[in-house]
């Protein structure tokens, strides 16, 4: 069974835009990218995913378990987000925002126990970030900003994470190093990418957006061909395999 499964779902935002026909699986275990052009409606679709947004037709189901029918703290106990904006922090630390992530999993007036500290102490290692735990969150630049928020996600102890852009504001560095701790996390993973050769060197599979609904999916290699990048992104590529790796390499054609 999926661990996470979106079937005929559809979301509508008011006339303007619509989501159709969104069949999508995560299996456990697995990294899952979604892509598309601005505005094609990977963050509607991710929204839809997490409880956020209730879909006008489908069901989006956890572990067979549809995601409407359970509460909220159902599922804040099952998948953790990390999403594009960054919270108002009003004054927090980043010991104190990466806190925040236990709170589906206590009480409303439970303190810190020795395990979540625990925790949050491993999830600052493994995000680079044990030397900001006193800093103030809102001081931190956004590549910093978005490794707590990913630590946050992490002391959820989710089944699933959903990520959005996750890469966007970190130097490459970080980039690979987010990414490759997100592998290395063996979850349940659905990101959104905006760049195609991070998706193609770190996705098991990817899912095409385009206009609200999905157009292709299938490992990087089978989707991210020339044509499909002319189509769906109105750019011409060179696609051919990474030289040191068995994944697809795409090189813009910046001059016809
Ligand atoms: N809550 C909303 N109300 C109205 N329009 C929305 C809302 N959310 C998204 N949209 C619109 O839906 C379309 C898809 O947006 P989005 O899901 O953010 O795309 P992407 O993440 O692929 O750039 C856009 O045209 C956006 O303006
Ligand atoms: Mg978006």
């Amino acid at each position: 069974m999926p661990r996470l499964s979106l079937e005929g779902l559809a979301w509508e935002a008011g006339r303007a835009f619509r989501l159709a026909d969104i069949d999508l699986q995560v299996g456990a275990q697995e990294f899952v990218g979604l892509i598309g052009p601005n505005g094609s409606g990977k963050s509607s679709l991710l929204h839809c995913a997490w409880r956020l947004h209730q879909p006008t037709a489908g069901q989006v189901r956890l572990d067979g378990q549809d995601l409407w029918q359970q509460s909220a703290r159902w599922s804040a106990r099952r998948m953790a987000v990390v999403q594009q904006e960054f919270p108002q922090d009003f004054g927090l630390r980043v010991l104190d925002v990466v806190h925040l992530g236990r709170a589906p999993h206590k009480g409303l007036f439970e303190g810190h126990s020795a395990a979540d500290l625990a925790l949050v102490e491993q999830a600052l290692q493994r995000t680079g970030l044990h030397e900001y735990g006193v800093r103030l969150f809102a001081s931190l630049s956004g590549g910093e900003k978005q490794r707590v928020l990913l630590a946050r996600a992490l002391v959820q102890q989710p089944e699933l994470l959903i990520l959005d852009e996750p890469t966007n504001h970190l130097d490459p560095r970080y980039q690979l190093q987010l990414l490759q701790l997100l592998r290395r996390l063996k979850l349940a993973t659905l990101a959104s990418f905006h760049d195609l050769n991070l998706a193609a060197a770190f996705c098991d599979r990817l899912y095409v957006l385009c206009d609200g609904r999905l157009i292709a999916s299938g490992t990087p290699t089978e989707v991210l061909t020339a044509e499909l990048l002319l189509d769906v992104f109105g750019v011409q590529a060179l696609v051919d395999t990474h030289p040191r790796a068995p994944h697809p390499r795409i090189t813009w054609i910046t001059h016809a």
